[in-house]
């Protein structure tokens, strides 16, 4: 039921704080210890290299995983396009640990490697929303994402606690191998100021709104970029703004724009650059003002330590791993705001559906 919401995806986008105490609750003790299957977590310690698989949106919570993988608890970590691996497999590692991500657990896609997967005998984790779910049935070891039904068709608070859950897996991992960053990673507190966060920035949709309309709503093409862990976040907003708005969007490595894409922009192009990383944050800014000399209308969204005076939305400070789960929230609402104002369908874009049951 969406209540007084006019979408689902705009509650959807709203119960992202809730969300994410809700996983802290039930795979963290109060004293941050994880309340995880200690079977799992063996499993994927004897595993030399790990296998993210997805498709969509949640391929792009992969992309944030490998990094919290390989930070925190220091296991190499590749992050595969379900429909691509299923027909041309990697050249795999001796021990390899296969995690499924997957809101609907129905995905063709992603089923079709997994089903290799079994055949070759190597274990496998499905984190998904849908208990029983398919994915969830036939891999060895299950998570659930706790977020509640996802009924919009373009997901939101499902990569949100994908995101939320590798990071919960990734600290306990980290903890069990002994890696020293993942001892310190307050994990329980961090989930704390991300909701808090979270709930900040859902409470500025009328600025959203705004930028939509002052930026968005009368363009047919638009870019994102970042780098790193940014140039990830940015895929997935390109996503959403593409599939409910039909706007051109293409998300894109900040510094990779100069090597041919640069050529696209336009005057009044919207540039919308996510910056959140220290040690990229310079770059990024230096690549905006380089599409800003072609005529690019640039946006900033930068997260409160690194913001200067003139950035267009300042994100509050959370751990640099954590900033997708907060950057990634007025990218959801720029979307909907410029689908809803289009007179769009959100929650129905066209050509879709929400789960994806053919190859
Ligand atoms: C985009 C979106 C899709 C899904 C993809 C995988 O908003 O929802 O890209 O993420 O179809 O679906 P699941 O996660 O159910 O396997």
């Amino acid at each position: 039921d969406k209540g007084t919401y006019p979408f689902y995806m705009l509650k959807e986008v709203d119960e992202q704080p809730n969300v994410m105490r809700k996983l802290a609750q039930t795979y963290l003790s109060e004293h941050g210890e994880p309340n995880i299957d200690k079977q799992l977590l063996q499993a994927m310690e004897a595993a030399d290299r790990l296998y993210i698989i997805g498709a969509g949106t949640s391929y792009h919570a992969g992309l944030i995983g490998k990094r919290l993988f390989e930070n925190l608890a220091h296991i190499p970590t590749e992050v595969h396009v379900s429909s691509e691996f299923a027909y041309e497999q990697p050249m795999l590692s001796e021990k390899p640990f296969f995690i499924f991500l997957t809101q609907s657990g129905e995905t063709a896609d992603s089923r079709e490697v997994l089903v290799n997967v079994n055949d070759a005998g190597y274990p496998s984790l499905t984190i998904t929303n849908v208990q029983n779910s398919t994915l969830s049935r036939e891999a060895t070891y299950t998570l659930l994402l706790h977020a509640g039904p996802e009924i919009a068709v373009a997901s939101t608070k499902a990569y949100t606690a994908q995101i939320a859950l590798e990071a919960i897996l990734a600290k306990a991992l980290g903890e069990l191998t002994g890696q020293i960053i993942a001892q310190n990673f307050n994990i329980r507190q961090q989930l704390g100021l991300v909701a808090t966060g979270m709930q900040a920035i859902v409470d500025e949709k009328d600025k959203l709104e705004e930028m939509s309309s002052k930026y968005l709503l009368k363009t047919n093409r638009a870019f994102y970029i970042g780098r790193g862990i940014d140039h990830a976040v940015s895929l997935e907003a390109a996503l959403k703004l593409k599939e409910i708005s039909y706007i051109q969007c293409e998300g894109f490595a900040s510094g990779e724009l100069k090597h041919g894409t640069i050529a696209l922009i336009e005057a009044g192009t919207p540039v919308i650059g996510f910056i959140t990383q220290a040690k990229t944050a310079g770059l990024t800014r230096s690549n905006l003002q380089e599409t800003m000399a072609r005529g690019a209308q640039t946006l900033t969204i930068v997260r409160e330590s690194l913001a200067v005076d003139g950035d267009d939305l300042v994100l509050p400070d959370v751990d640099e791993m954590l900033m997708p789960l907060l950057s990634v929230v007025p990218a959801q609402l720029l979307a909907y705001y410029t689908s809803l104002n289009k007179g769009l369908d959100v929650d129905k874009p066209r050509n879709l559906a929400k789960s994806v049951t053919v190859e």
